[in-house]
């Protein structure tokens, strides 16, 4: 059986570290795709110079020309302009929606059954415009960002608690960054939800609320760190746990930014929800009952998300 194929489209900080793990994992062989010339050529060549070592067989091509990605299982775009310090997502949009235009061409002329996933920022827009413009189903485009907020949240609680990472489950739900709305009485140690923890004295409502800000703010606190970009390596490790899903028909249950048609109460906009992927792409979107409070920060969320939508058909016509 011949290997799957995965298409990296741009080859910067993610895109790169998107190819070592893809490899590392042997997902399958590995096209990394950008418009600067020698970038995907050169570090397609060198993680495969270093598959002996770690002895993996994937196959690494670099290219500038989208006939490269021809046939492709999977598409992760990260191609754009990452956020610099003092610069917001949304201060992005308009050169990031340009990029989608091309990326979403290239992808829908070249790779059209691949299931895609979304990275660039700002996301929930991004991929919103990156589905509209490549024509692909809704089921196969999808946004990278619930698994990453969760990560950065279980990371942030595993310290608090002072246990494994692996023990700890974290639900967020709406849009990435500012207005991420993480369900703590979801969230658990173990089964035990944050709640009951508090009660037990494990930590206190104040610690909590402290690490739901820095959940939120996580982008930005690796930005202010680097200086010259923004964070990679749980961005890239996020994408491929999608990726891995879908490739392996695992049907994991993964929060990612979705197409909603109803669910959640909302129409023709991507946001962040609970959702199984497999060999389906987007499967199953899950809907919980949301409690006032939860409902109330998810419905800024969702307005927020709607805006960015709206500023992009106001950029690009094509879009409404
Ligand atoms: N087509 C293809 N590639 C492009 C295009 C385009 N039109 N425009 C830019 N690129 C490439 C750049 O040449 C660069 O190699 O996209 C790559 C982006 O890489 P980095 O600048 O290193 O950015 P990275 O840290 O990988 O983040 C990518 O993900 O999290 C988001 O906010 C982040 O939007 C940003 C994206």
């Amino acid at each position: 059986m011949a290997r799957d194929k995965i298409a990296l489209i741009g080859s910067g900080m993610i895109g790169g570290t998107l190819a070592h793990m893809a490899g590392l994992k042997e997902l399958g062989d590995i096209v990394l795709f950008d418009i600067a010339e020698g970038i995907p050529q050169g570090k397609a060549l060198d993680i495969a110079e270093s598959s002996p070592v770690d002895g993996f067989d994937s196959k690494l091509l670099g290219a500038n020309d989208y006939s490269a990605i021809e046939g492709a299982d999977v598409a992760i775009v990260t191609a754009g302009v990452p956020r610099k310090p003092g610069m917001s997502r949304d201060d992005l949009l308009g050169i990031n929606l340009k990029v989608m235009e091309q990326v979403g061409a290239g992808i829908k002329k070249y790779a059209p059954n691949a299931f895609v996933i979304c990275i660039t920022n700002p996301l929930d827009a991004m991929v919103w415009a990156l589905q509209k413009f490549s024509g692909l189903p809704r089921s196969h485009v999808v946004g990278m960002a619930g698994v990453l907020d969760s990560s950065r949240f279980r990371y942030f609680l595993a310290d608090e608690f002072k246990v494994s990472v692996e023990d700890v489950t974290a639900f967020v739900l709406g849009g990435h960054g500012d207005s991420m709305v993480p369900l703590t009485r979801y969230s658990t140690v173990a089964g035990i939800p944050i709640p009951d923890l508090i009660k037990m004295g494990w930590t206190s409502k104040e610690k909590v609320e402290e690490i739901v800000q820095r959940t939120r703010d996580g982008g930005a606190e690796i930005v202010g760190l680097l200086k010259n970009g923004s964070a990679y390596y749980a961005p890239a490790a996020s994408a491929i746990s999608m990726a891995e899903s879908y490739l392996k028909d695992k049907k994991r249950v993964l929060p990612c930014a979705a197409h909603l048609s109803g669910q959640y109460g909302v129409k023709d906009l991507y946001v962040g929800v609970p959702t199984v992927i497999g060999s389906g792409g987007v499967e199953r979107i899950i809907e919980i009952d949301l409690n006032k409070a939860e409902q109330k920060n998810f419905d800024k969320s969702v307005a927020s998300v709607r805006g960015l939508c709206e500023a992009c058909a106001e950029i690009a016509p094509s879009l409404k």
